[in-house]
């Protein structure tokens, strides 16, 4: 296992492009499982997820090549219905394999999926759709096992108790593509990453109306074709980058952005004092300015997004006054916290912390380039997940940071 080594106190300085987003590519991904026909994916970020996701893809039949940035599922029917549970454990986001099976062959057998540990994560709202659409479903001995003669459109509410559901939103809107008559999701989640997914689908022959609000329609259809989809750039990346340049008091020109996909962190920055200037598809942050501190509340899109949480307490952390951070989405999201604390209150020197989960490993990373000496983060793998190329990111704007052997 590596540990990331960090010497902090650099200021970030130079131009870093953003990656594909991976909470679009991955449901994406699944939803070529919906066709038979040969799809190519653009602008896929090189990350574990990824390469989780397409293994699972190989395993349902599928052949997919994947080589700078591009994936090409040149063949293969989906022909087995069974997701595993040693490669569904590893991320959540392939338990979103369940609705396209379901819709294409009109069975699934997928494990219960594993992912960050950020506290209980219920399927019940996927089931929840799945079945108002006419599945039998079951669970037994840790697999959803789905089956239906023939799906039907309906009116479905899949709000839950903390809101939309991303994921369950993708899963329901990919069944529901293939089955007769028409479905209504109410209270859809409105991510930009679940638009994108049904933007792709409507690429594909998908009839979707509403996609990027809560009420999304859907006229099914009996067959999709391939089609070919650039992936919308990582608004958390972009975030995490904009946070790093802030906290080392640099000068960075974060490319290739979506402006309106960041307005509730780029509003709370802006609150915060942070200069950030928008130029043509890309961001100019300087981070010479003393910021104040702000409160935050994490909802779902277009709220402030929790996978920026972690992030943006490390940034309070260095600020003047009192940040209250209020976590609306995963009441269990603070782990960061308590090796945030092992940096001193105002993370003034570095201390050995470990990465809990995928955006607290982000914000450590950032914790540990304001530092003052080195921070040593173990269990980095968590990071490997979600940020492509991310060391050599920050090398290229000039941070001291490098791997070693735990
Ligand atoms: C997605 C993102 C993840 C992000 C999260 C919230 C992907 C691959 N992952 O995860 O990075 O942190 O959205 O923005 O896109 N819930 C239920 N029942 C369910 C499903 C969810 O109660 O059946 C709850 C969850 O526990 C959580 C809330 O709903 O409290 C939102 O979770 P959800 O939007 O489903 O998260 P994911 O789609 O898993």
């Amino acid at each position: 296992m590596d540990k990331l080594i960090i010497e902090g106190g650099v200021k970030l300085k130079g131009e870093v492009t953003v990656s594909g987003a991976k909470n679009a590519v991955l449901p994406i991904l699944a939803a070529t499982l919906l066709t038979d026909e040969p799809c190519v994916i653009k602008g896929v970020p090189n990350l574990r997820d990824t390469n989780s996701m397409l293994k699972i893809l190989r395993a349902l039949g599928k052949i997919a090549e994947f080589d700078k940035g591009r994936v090409s599922i040149t063949a293969g029917k989906t022909s087995n219905y069974i997701a595993e549970y040693k490669l569904v454990s590893t991320m959540r986001a392939s338990f979103c394999v369940l609705g396209p099976l379901l819709g294409k062959l009109k069975k699934a057998k997928v494990s219960l999926p594993g992912g960050c540990v950020i506290g209980v994560r219920p399927v019940d709202l996927h089931l929840k759709g799945i079945r108002a659409l006419g599945a039998d479903i079951s669970i037994d001995s840790g697999y959803v096992i789905a089956k239906t003669s023939k799906l039907r459109g309906t009116y479905i509410y899949l709000g839950g108790v903390y809101g939309s559901s991303v994921l369950a939103t993708d899963n329901v809107m990919m069944a529901a593509v293939l089955a007769s008559g028409k479905t209504v999701i109410e209270s859809a989640a409105c991510e930009p990453e679940v638009a994108d997914l049904a933007e792709f689908l409507i690429k594909m022959g998908a009839k979707i109306k509403g996609h990027g609000t809560p009420v999304i329609e859907i006229e099914g259809v009996k067959h999709l074709h391939g089609a070919t989809h650039s992936i919308i750039p990582d608004r958390i990346e972009a975030g995490t980058l904009i946070l790093a340049a802030l906290i080392t008091g640099g000068d960075v020109l974060v490319r290739n952005v979506q402006y309106q996909h960041l307005g509730a962190l780029i509003d709370k920055l802006s609150e915060a004092g942070a200069h950030i200037e928008r130029t043509d598809g890309a961001l100019r942050v300087k981070g010479n300015r003393k910021l104040r501190s702000v409160n935050i509340t994490t909802l779902p899109y277009p709220g402030f997004p929790t996978d920026m949480q972690a992030q943006m307490m490390s940034l309070m952390s260095v600020t003047g006054g009192i940040s209250v951070i209020t976590e609306k989405i995963y009441p269990d999201r603070f782990m960061h916290v308590a090796e945030l604390n092992r940096m001193g209150a105002h993370i003034q020197s570095g201390a050995p912390v470990m990465a809990s989960d995928l955006r607290a490993s982000a914000g450590l990373v950032l914790a540990g380039l304001a530092a003052c000496g080195k921070t040593s983060i173990s269990r980095i793998y968590h990071l490997e997940r979600g940020y492509e190329f991310i060391e050599q990111k920050l090398i290229n704007l000039g941070a001291k940071v490098w791997r070693e052997k735990e």
